[in-house]
């Protein structure tokens, strides 16, 4: 088989991607080592920023999206038991974000991926690359107990931190920067309405919770706990009681609580590796980057990664100019190095860390104490919140 893109990875990074390119004329195969299934059950991002909701908006998949996600124009955070409102609208001239799941966009892409007629390979076992660093790459996969080859033109790596494609990539060509942290985040998935009409932050004793949300009648909530905590640990009745204790006492009582849909535990890390071109191997989303989620920044970076490099693929194509290409991963890296670092940052104003002295932890609340009585501090949270618009400063 031959096609112009073959795309590793259909998470939201590899689908996106997939309708951007097929928009353009541009012929693409995704190859994708779990099911259908297996990928929308996947519970993980809830936030997205005004330039996320533009680019799936460009890609012809923001109808439902924009009938059933929720617009936010403020968030709470609840500090030393007093809620504070950072108001996302006044403090960046009108911006907002908007509530829906990334599993209702990846259900959103999938429709449009089978409506496109493209071709998507669930299941592909044993991927692995070839001749990236030439002309004419090729991809190879085991599929319904065969090997399969596919030449191409270019080969995108959205297939995640765990992927094959980076890992393809020799040492010498690639460095890595990473930080682990020392606990995670057990997240709970319940059809219970909203604590509150809005997310609300938690920094408190007893370590971070988030209150967030899916719809009106869906409800998100997150702990953090330590590293060595395993979810069948935690019985639904204990998220809710450790829960209740983080919160302040009119969300304590306001909190509906009910069955569990989902409970997982994610580690949060820090991580980006440099370059994102190899060749005509080019990496986007997470296999390139990781964040700590305070802060909701993981999937719109991976947006926008997609979003340079269907662009960029796009001109090599029809302008036969490789511009857009030679600068694609510095035009990325840019934008990941400001999420990163206010992921690193948000990450670490709003949790308790276990390895820290006291001393540390009064720093944090005098910083936090500054932040929510300076308009100028709020305006900081806020303005890093909505994200940056896709050209900036450029
Ligand atoms: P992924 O969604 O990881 O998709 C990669 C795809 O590639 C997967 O479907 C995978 O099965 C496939 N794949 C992997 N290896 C291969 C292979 N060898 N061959 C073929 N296919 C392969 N972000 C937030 O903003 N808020 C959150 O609350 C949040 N929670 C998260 C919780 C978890 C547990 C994780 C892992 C991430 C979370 N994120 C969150 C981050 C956000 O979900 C990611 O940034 C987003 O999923 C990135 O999309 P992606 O398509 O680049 O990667
Ligand atoms: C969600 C996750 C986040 O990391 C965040 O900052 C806000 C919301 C969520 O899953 O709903």
């Amino acid at each position: 088989m031959r096609t112009q893109v073959v795309i590793v990875g259909a998470g939201p990074s590899g689908l996106l991607l997939g309708q951007l390119l097929h928009q353009a004329g541009i012929d693409n195969v995704i190859l994708e080592r779990q099911s259908a299934e297996y990928v929308l059950g996947r519970i993980r991002a809830g936030v997205l920023e005004q330039v996320a909701v533009d680019i799936l908006d460009e890609a012809g998949v923001g109808q439902r999206m924009h009938a059933e996600g929720l617009p936010h124009e403020g968030f709470d955070l609840l500090v030393d038991g007093q809620r504070h409102r950072i108001d996302l609208a006044r403090l960046t001239g009108g911006r907002r974000v908007l509530v829906y799941g990334q599993t209702e966009v990846t259900r959103d892409l999938m429709a449009a991926r089978a409506a496109s007629g493209q071709t998507t390979v669930y299941e592909a076992a044993n991927v692995t690359l070839h001749d990236f660093d030439g002309e004419r790459p090729w991809v190879t996969y085991a599929h319904g107990g065969q090997t399969h080859r596919i030449d191409t033109d270019f080969i995108a790596g959205c297939d995640g931190f765990h992927g094959v494609c980076r890992a393809s990539v020799p040492r010498s060509a690639i460095t890595e920067y990473e930080k682990v942290y020392p606990f995670g985040w057990l997240g709970l998935l319940s059809d219970t309405p909203p604590v509150h009409h809005e997310l609300i932050y938690v920094n408190s004793p007893r370590g971070f919770a988030l209150c967030s949300m899916r719809s009106r009648t869906r409800s998100r909530y997150y702990l953090q706990v330590p590293l060595t905590d395993k979810v069948e640990d935690w019985s639904d009745a204990a998220f809710w009681d450790e829960l209740r204790r983080r919160l302040d006492p009119a969300a304590a009582e306001a909190l509906v609580t009910g069955p569990a849909l989902e409970k997982s535990i994610a580690p949060l890390r820090s991580f980006v590796s440099e370059p994102m071109r190899f060749g005509r191997l080019l990496l986007a989303g997470d296999a390139a980057h990781i964040v700590p989620p305070t802060g909701a920044k993981g999937l719109n970076l991976a947006a926008t990664d997609v979003k340079y490099l269907a662009d960029a693929l796009i001109e090599h194509y029809r302008e036969r100019s490789d511009a857009g290409l030679n600068t694609y991963s510095e035009r990325c890296l840019r934008r990941i190095w400001r999420a990163e670092r206010f992921s690193w940052w948000f990450t670490r104003l709003m949790h308790r860390f276990p390895n820290e002295g006291e001393i540390e932890h009064k720093f944090q609340q005098a910083e936090l104490d500054y932040l929510l009585h300076s308009e100028a501090g709020a305006r900081t949270i806020a303005e890093n919140y909505v994200g940056l618009p896709l050209d900036f400063g450029l």
